[in-house]
């Protein structure tokens, strides 16, 4: 008969993934069990101020409650077993335990020294959050040196962009270059450029359907992919930092500091600009796409005309897609394509790996 392995997970962040993932484990509690023999126990779950914390396993019906007092707009330390926190290494000293695994699905560099303490203690973290790993490089070094830190949903999110990068790596392929689609926003921008849409109509409309942060100068100024691009980049052994990383922002400087309003009322002024580029790629038998492109020493993420049969050029809607050039992938890429929207893929990224370093001890 194969033993039960109690696993204490610590979850910081209640937001939209935060939630999604306490939904996933509470759902898939008892198939973990009976199939991996692994008993995944939520014992703390925290926001920016609060947390509930209980070291025998918070139970489905209190964790459930929190999650939809949460997404009601309520604080954690507001909710029945709630209470103020702010300190998030206090939470990792009273809820670790052996075994246990602190899963990070915030959206700040705070978590540091709490990930810091908790892979020290020897437990596990799995994090969807960039911005630790696009932090400093020696952040990034100390943070996945443990050998216990995994981070798939940082880039691509469920898609396993990570662990194939790490396959390749452990074949001791050589990667020439990688090229990515990495953001589901900017691709359904893209692909509704080249079927003819104008950029302001479809910058509105991503808004409306909830594919863009409110403020949709969040997407278009390519932050986001540069981290994922620079996540990437340190995933292969390459050292740099953020300022290393060559970004175009969509955003004029003449329009990024402008409210909102303004900003959304003069984004006509791109779409003749936009129209033109397209127009330029298309007489090229290319389309255009916004990529990041890790290659010959630099990352690059901006506009650019790619082949239109190219797996870039092919990609539609808000799928992500990486592309693999190495020595054993030589004339076709390898190719890993999925959904890069959802809040649930994301938190199947973060659960993956969760059981992922669990199993590692069985
Ligand atoms: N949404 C997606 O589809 C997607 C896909 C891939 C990866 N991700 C990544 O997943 C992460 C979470 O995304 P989300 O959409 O869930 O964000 P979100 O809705 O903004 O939630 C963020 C959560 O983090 C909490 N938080 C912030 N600072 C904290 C601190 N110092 N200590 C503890 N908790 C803190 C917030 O607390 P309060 O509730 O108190 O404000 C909130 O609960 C982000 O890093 C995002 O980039 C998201």
């Amino acid at each position: 008969m194969t033993t039960m392995q109690r696993v204490p997970v610590i979850i910081f962040g209640a937001g939209r993934v935060g939630r999604a993932l306490v939904q996933q484990l509470v759902e898939s509690r008892e198939l973990h069990r009976r199939r991996d023999g692994l008993d995944l126990q939520v014992v703390a779950w925290c926001d920016r101020d609060g947390a509930l914390v209980d070291d025998d396993g918070l139970g489905p019906e209190a964790l459930r409650a929190a999650g939809t007092l949460k997404e009601g707009g309520a604080r954690l330390a507001e909710t029945p077993l709630g209470y103020r926190q702010d300190d998030l290494r206090a939470i990792v000293d009273v809820a670790g335990t052996d075994g246990c695994v602190v899963a990070d699905v915030t959206a700040t560099g705070e978590t540091v020294p709490a990930l810091e303490l908790a892979l020290q203690r020897g437990y596990g973290a799995a994090t969807a959050n960039k911005v630790p790993l696009s932090g400093p490089q020696e952040t990034f070094d100390r943070l996945t040196g443990s050998g216990r830190f995994r981070y798939e949903s940082t880039v691509g999110s469920a898609v396993p962009v990570i662990e194939a990068t790490l396959g390749l790596l452990r074949a001791a392929d050589r990667v020439d270059a990688v090229r990515g689609a990495l953001s589901g926003t900017l691709g359904f921008l893209f692909t509704g450029l080249q079927a003819g849409g104008l950029f302001s109509v479809l910058v509105a409309e991503a808004l409306q359907r909830g594919y863009t942060e409110p403020d949709p100068r969040a997407d278009l100024g390519g932050l986001d992919v540069a981290r994922k691009a620079l996540i990437l980049a340190r995933t292969l052994g390459w050292r740099l930092e953020l300022r290393d990383v060559e970004l175009e922002s969509l955003v004029p400087p003449a329009l990024a500091d402008l409210p909102l309003h303004e900003f959304m009322a003069r984004l006509a002024e791109l779409d003749a600009e936009f129209a033109a580029r397209v127009a330029a790629a298309g007489g090229q038998g290319h389309v255009l796409r916004y990529v990041a492109e890790i290659a010959g020493g630099h990352v690059r993420v901006g506009r650019q005309a790619v082949a239109a049969d190219s797996p870039i050029g092919r990609l539609r809607g808000t799928d992500n897609l990486v592309a693999f050039h190495t020595r054993y992938y030589p004339d076709e890429p390898l190719v890993l394509q999925g959904r890069g929207a959802g809040v649930d893929a994301a938190a199947a990224g973060v659960h993956a790996d969760i059981v992922a370093l669990a199993k590692c001890r069985l």
